[in-house]
C-alpha cells in the first residue's frame, strides 16, 4: 500500500479547526489502508521560534495528546518526532545541494511570510531553507501522498522539482515524486468570524471544559448584520453556523438554516442547540483525554520514532550511494 506522509508544527493544544481539518482527513486516510507517517515537525517550528525552543517538548506532548484523544490510532500509523531523526537534517544538507536559490526565494509563502511576520527576524538561511527541510521530511519516506492544506502547495511543488532534480542528476529514479492531498479545507470559522486560529484568539479547544466552550459560544459572532431577532441571518457566514454543520445532525441543521434566513430562530435558540450538541459530542474526547497519561505518550512516539528512523535511514542510503557511488571508501553499513 502507498505511504503517506503529513506533518504538524508543534502548536500545543489544538482546536476544533485543526481537529476537523487535518486530523480527521488523517483518520480517514489510515481507515483507507494507506501506510501513515505523522510526525511533530518541531524543527519546522524553531525556524520561526527558535527563541521559544523551550516551549516544544510541552507543546508536543499537548498536541499528540488531542491527536490520540480525537483517535489517531498509533497502532495503525506511526508517529514521529522530526528532530530525533537525524537523516531529516543529513538529507535536507544533501538537496540543498542541488537546490537553485531561486527556487527559494521566489517561493509565494516566504514572500508572504517575510511581509507578514516583521517582528522576529527571518532572514535566516533556515527560514528560506523550510521547502528543503520539508522536501526531506517526505522523500525519505517515499510518501506517494501528503495531505495537506493549500497554504502548503508551494512546498509540495518544490519538493516535486528537488526530486525530478535529484533524479535526473542521478540518472535513476531514487526518490519518489510526491503528490500533493488537499485536505478539505476546515469551514468552522472562530468565535469572531476569522478563520479559527490560535494566533486570532478565537478558538475552541478540544482541551476546553463543556462550560468554557459554553461561554465561548455564548459570547461568539454571528451574522453581525443581525441586530434584531426580527432581522433574517445569513447562516452562510454565521461562526455558529459552520459548527452546527459538524456537531449537529443534518436535518437539525437544514432545519436551523431554513428558520434563520426567515428569522424564525433567534441566535440565543440556536446557541443552545449547539452548545448541547457540541458538549455531547466532545465529552468523549474530553474524557479519552484526560485519561491518557503522559508516559503512554512517550512510549508512543519513541516506537514510532524507531520504526520510521529505519525507513529514512535506508532512503538517506540509497540517496548517498547515488551521489557518492557504490564503493565509496567512507560507506560505513
Ligand atoms: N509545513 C507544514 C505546515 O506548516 C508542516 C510540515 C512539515 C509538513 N513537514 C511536512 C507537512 C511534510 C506535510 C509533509 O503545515
Ligand atoms: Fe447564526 Fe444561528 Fe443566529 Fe442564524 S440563528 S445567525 S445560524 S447563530
Amino acid at each position: 500500500m502507498k505511504n503517506v506522509l503529513s506533518g504538524m508544527r508543534p502548536t500545543g493544544k489544538l482546536h476544533l479547526g485543526n481537529l476537523y481539518g487535518a486530523v480527521s482527513n488523517w483518520i480517514k486516510l489510515i481507515g483507507e489502508g494507506y501506510d501513515c507517517y505523522f510526525f511533530v515537525a518541531d524543527l519546522h517550528a524553531l525556524t520561526t521560534g527558535f527563541s521559544k525552543a523551550e516551549e516544544i517538548p510541552e507543546d508536543t506532548i499537548e498536541m499528540v495528546k488531542d491527536w490520540l484523544a480525537f483517535g489517531l490510532d498509533p497502532h495503525r500509523s506511526t508517529f514521529f518526532i522530526q528532530s530525533e531523526i537525524p537523516a531529516h537534517s543529513e538529507l535536507t544538507l544533501l538537496l540543498s545541494m542541488i537546490t537553485p536559490l531561486g527556487w527559494l526565494l521566489r517561493n509565494p509563502t516566504y514572500k508572504e511570510q517575510i511581509e507578514n511576520l516583521k517582528d522576529s527576524d527571518l532572514r535566516t538561511f533556515g527560514f528560506l531553507g523550510y521547502p528543503v527541510l520539508m522536501s526531506s521530511d517526505i522523500l525519505l519516506y517515499d510518501a506517494a501522498f501528503v495531505p495537506v492544506g493549500a497554504d502548503q502547495l508551494p512546498h509540495l511543488e518544490i519538493t516535486r522539482w528537488i526530486a525530478r532534480r535529484f533524479n535526473y542528476i542521478a540518472g535513476s529514479k531514487i526518490l519518489k515524486e510526491p503528490k500533493p492531498m488537499l485536505a478539505p479545507v476546515s469551514k468552522i470559522l472562530g468565535t469572531d468570524g476569522r478563520k479559527m486560529s490560535k494566533s486570532y484568539n478565537n478558538a475552541i479547544y478540544l482541551s476546553d471544559s463543556a462550560d468554557e466552550t459554553e461561554k465561548k459560544i455564548r459570547k461568539s459572532f454571528t451574522d453581525t448584520q443581525r441586530k434584531r431577532r426580527s432581522d433574517p441571518g445569513r447562516p452562510e457566514i454565521c461562526p455558529i453556523f459552520t459548527l452546527h454543520r459538524i456537531f449537529t445532525e443534518e436535518t437539525k441543521t437544514d432545519e436551523i438554516s431554513i428558520a434563520c434566513k426567515k428569522a424564525d430562530i433567534g441566535c440565543v435558540e440556536c446557541k443552545k442547540i449547539l452548545i448541547s450538541n457540541i458538549n455531547e459530542t466532545l465529552a468523549t474526547y474530553r474524557k479519552k483525554r484526560a485519561e491518557i497519561k503522559k508516559s503512554d505518550i512517550l512510549d508512543i512516539l519513541q516506537e514510532g520514532t524507531r520504526k520510521a528512523k529505519l525507513k529514512a535511514n535506508k532512503t538517506l542510503n540509497r540517496v548517498k550511494t547515488a551521489i557518492f557511488g557504490q564503493d565509496s571508501p567512507l560507506k560505513q553499513d
